[in-house]
């Protein structure tokens, strides 16, 4: 295990009601609130009412920046900043999903600086301020409720980048699991797919002695693995509800993966295709996981033959560690292809016309993966064999 710190400054509040606690939450930031939110869910679920409720009876003065795309664009947070300027806006409130808990870390960090906020995203910049925000979650997925990271689009040059930075932690985040009673089948199984990925993107490492940790990983999969076929098949079900949206904050608040670092290639090389053809993030996993892990299985077989045999139940008798291994890749394919995930980057009409730009944007920071370094010719022989 590799030297830690754990530093988490995110307040959690979970449970059904607990919208409650906002009143209370707000109190210490000043009044200038601006509300951010996304596509129109909110309004549609009575969410939005709910907020500017309370905001209101707190003689908080709202101000709104409606809209925020699924995979955040660099030229809503630039709307958001603009906003923050010219207001002077003491607070943030992001009401929705991961891109809009995204964009407003962007929009935090990027009114308190002076240039471009796509240099924070691009890591020209360290921004040294923010204006605090917090968060209502609406949907299970990302973790963005409670780590330091974002993820910005720049459509105009078909970019898309992780970034983070202490300054990127929501105050508290407020998680109900009502208010992810309405996110659709399609959603609730990308999410689903994307906590998943959070795991595994830990899960291979090239650190010994991290026996605890594994533990953690396997047993948040096994219990995603167990209660998404549930989930999907009665979306409003508390029970359900509440356990996926836990294990999605669990997923990557930092908890599952001290004294290691993951290897994070397959977000990366999603990324590269959400920047050039804008499919959901979960979607994309969904088709790269299985072959960036087959691309990977011979770097470190017994660590595939862990996953299979623990997580996916494989007999490994007679069996090499390559072929248990390769006997767990297919039971998560066929997991998530059960659960409605897409396989192929054809289901979203995606062929090799533009591989050389996916890649090109994959390799844009240079070769990447922690477990397995990743050149552009096996970016390249990922992508083709997800077509
Ligand atoms: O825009 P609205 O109308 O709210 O609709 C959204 C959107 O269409 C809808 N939705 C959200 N909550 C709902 C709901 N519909 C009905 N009822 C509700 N309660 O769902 C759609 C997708 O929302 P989005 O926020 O885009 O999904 P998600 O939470 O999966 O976020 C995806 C973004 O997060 C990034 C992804 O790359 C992508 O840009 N990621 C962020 C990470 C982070 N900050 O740590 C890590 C992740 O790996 C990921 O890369
Ligand atoms: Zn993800």
């Amino acid at each position: 295990m590799d030297n830690f710190m754990f530093w988490n400054p995110t307040k959690l509040i979970f449970g059904k009601g607990q919208l409650g606690q906002l009143k209370n939450q707000l109190a210490p930031f000043g009044s200038k609130v601006l509300l951010v939110y996304g596509g129109g869910s909110i309004k549609r679920n009575g969410l939005y009412d709910s907020v500017l409720t309370i905001l209101k009876d707190n003689d908080k003065e709202v101000f709104e920046l409606a809209g925020v795309e699924p995979n955040p664009r660099l030229t809503t947070v630039q709307k958001g900043v603009d906003i923050c300027k010219k207001e002077k806006i003491d607070f943030l409130l992001a009401v929705g999903g991961g891109s809009v808990i995204d964009c407003t870390k962007a929009i935090s960090l990027g009114a308190k600086y002076d240039g471009d906020p796509w240099d924070i995203v691009t890591r020209k910049t360290t921004a040294t301020d923010s204006i605090p925000f917090g968060t209502v979650l609406t949907l299970a997925a990302t973790g963005s409720e409670m780590n330091a990271g974002s993820v910005i689009t720049n459509w105009e040059t078909n970019e898309k980048y992780g970034w983070g930075s202490p300054l990127a932690f929501p105050v508290f985040s407020i998680l109900d699991p009502e208010n992810t009673y309405s996110v659709p089948k399609d959603q609730t199984v990308y999410g689903i797919v994307d906590m998943m990925s959070h795991v595994l993107e830990h899960y291979f490492h090239l650190e010994e002695h991290t026996e605890f940790q594994d533990y953690m990983c396997e047993s948040l999969l096994k219990t995603v693995i167990e209660f998404g076929p549930k989930l999907v098949n009665d979306l409003e079900n508390y029970e359900y509800r509440s356990t996926i949206l836990y294990c999605g904050t669990m997923a990557l608040n930092g908890i599952v993966n001290m004294g290691y670092q993951g290897d994070w290639a397959t977000h990366n090389i999603e990324h590269a295709v959400s920047a050039v053809y804008d499919i959901p993030h979960g979607g994309g996993l969904a088709i790269l996981f299985p072959n960036w892990m087959q691309h990977s299985l011979s770097i470190k077989p017994a660590r595939f033959k862990q996953l299979a045999v623990r997580v996916f139940g494989v007999d490994p008798e007679g069996k090499t560690d390559e072929e248990a291994g390769l006997e767990g890749i297919e039971k998560l394919r066929a997991y998530w292809n059960s659960i409605g995930a897409p396989s192929r980057l054809a289901d979203y009409d995606i062929d090799d016309s533009k591989l050389g730009l996916m890649v090109d944007r994959a390799m844009a920071r240079g070769d990447f993966g922690r477990f397995n370094v990743l050149k552009a010719e096996d970016v390249e022989a990922i992508y083709k064999a997800s077509l």
